[in-house]
């Protein structure tokens, strides 16, 4: 193994040249932007938080003013980046530091690490970027470039392997300048030490590279043995009024998409006539003259495509049912809204949700259906 102060040395060389020093929350640094995008970038590349990073910034510049704004705005711009856990955790540790430490995110790891949503690796980031504190991370890059220089053998998932890159990262973390030195590594792992096709000639520390010298780079890290992920199956009710106006429900707030507003969901078609009932709305759409009760059938209902959306421990296989519906009685409360397709508002959206209402505006697809229930009737 090289020397640890080498290591550190030839990635602030590399990062003092080739570093992308541009990127919005390396300039004005503060422990509350760098709070901000090291939440944002847990999981999500660099390119994707870039937009998000700047309109929550702009809505929420302060602390302050998150932990005061109502968790809804913050999931509304939190809509499409996913891991909607960290966006709940961000609100709930905002309110914390403003109430329990004077606005002022601690600078201890430790206590750090107490709050909703930080990590180790994530309060050693914060530590090292914000304070310049010598304090080791291990994030997804810097695993990979870890088990790669020092050809660590087995999954980096597994805690004794974790256990392993940590005491390395530890090791090689310098005292001095680790605020750049962070940022190096996570740069080496984002733009040359890259999943695949690693750009090892113009790696600073390819001379000490022992899976380079072994020839061995694209075997590390040892993969993650590979599990059959489980499927469910639901349909979305994206019920429309005569306004074109969609229906979404307000999800519990926790587990999957936890407070976010989607789609009434069935898992099974006969089940549609009791979650109507239950939201107190009649389904107008394409009722079969022929059926004798004057009930909607399975088959009279508009089908979209069956479609996947997958979480990290299961594929969600969602099929839309187009309804147009009367309300009973008019719906208040917190827990249901009738949206504009084009313009749902200020709300938390899961991808797939705000996917389908931007599809569903460019295809006009309420017009058609609200014409031919009209012939219906
Ligand atoms: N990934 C995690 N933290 C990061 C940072 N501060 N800069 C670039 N990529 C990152």
């Amino acid at each position: 193994m090289v020397k640890n102060a080498d290591f550190a040395n030839k990635l602030l060389g590399w990062y003092d040249q080739h570093g992308r020093a541009d990127l919005p929350w390396r300039q004005h640094i503060t422990p509350y932007r760098v709070w901000i995008s090291e939440i944002m970038l847990q999981q999500t590349q660099v390119n994707t938080v870039l937009p998000y990073f700047k309109r929550f910034e702009e809505r929420f510049p302060d602390i302050y003013t998150l932990a005061h704004a109502p968790l809804d705005g913050v999931l509304h711009l939190w809509t499409g980046l996913g891991y909607y856990a960290r966006a709940r955790n961000l609100h709930k540790t905002a309110n914390i530091v403003c109430t329990e430490f004077a606005g002022k995110l601690p600078e201890d790891p430790e206590q750090l690490q107490q709050l909703p949503g930080i990590g180790r690796s994530t309060a050693g980031a914060i530590c090292a970027i914000a304070h310049d504190q010598p304090r080791a991370i291990l994030d997804g890059n810097v695993k990979r470039v870890l088990s790669r220089h020092y050809a660590i053998e087995g999954w980096p998932g597994q805690s004794t392997i974790q256990k392993q890159l940590w005491q390395i990262s530890e090791a090689i973390t310098p005292e001095s300048r680790c605020a750049d030195y962070t940022q190096a590594i996570m740069d080496l792992g984002a733009t040359l030490c890259t999943r695949s096709k690693p750009n090892c000639t113009a790696c600073p520390v390819q001379p000490s590279c022992q899976s380079y010298s072994n020839d061995a780079v694209n075997q590390y890290p040892t993969r993650k043995p590979k599990k059959i992920l489980p499927t469910r199956k639901t349909f979305f009710l994206v019920m429309a009024d005569d306004r074109g106006h969609i229906l979404l429900q307000k999800r519990p707030p926790v587990g999957i998409w936890g407070g976010l507003w989607s789609f009434p969901e069935c898992e099974n078609q006969s089940e549609i006539q009791e979650v109507c009932a239950q939201l107190d709305v009649t389904p107008l759409d394409t009722l079969d003259t022929s059926n004798q009760k004057n009930q909607p059938t399975t088959n009279d209902y508009q089908y979209g495509d069956e479609q996947r959306h997958t979480f990290s421990h299961y594929h969600l296989d969602y099929t839309p049912i187009y309804l147009s519906v009367t309300l009973k009685s008019q719906i208040a409360g917190q827990q249901m809204t009738w949206v504009a397709a084009d313009c749902p508002g200020k709300l938390g959206l899961p991808r797939p949700v705000e996917k389908m209402l931007s599809d569903m505006c460019l295809n006009n697809l309420f017009d058609s259906i609200n014409k031919n229930a009209n012939t219906a009737n």
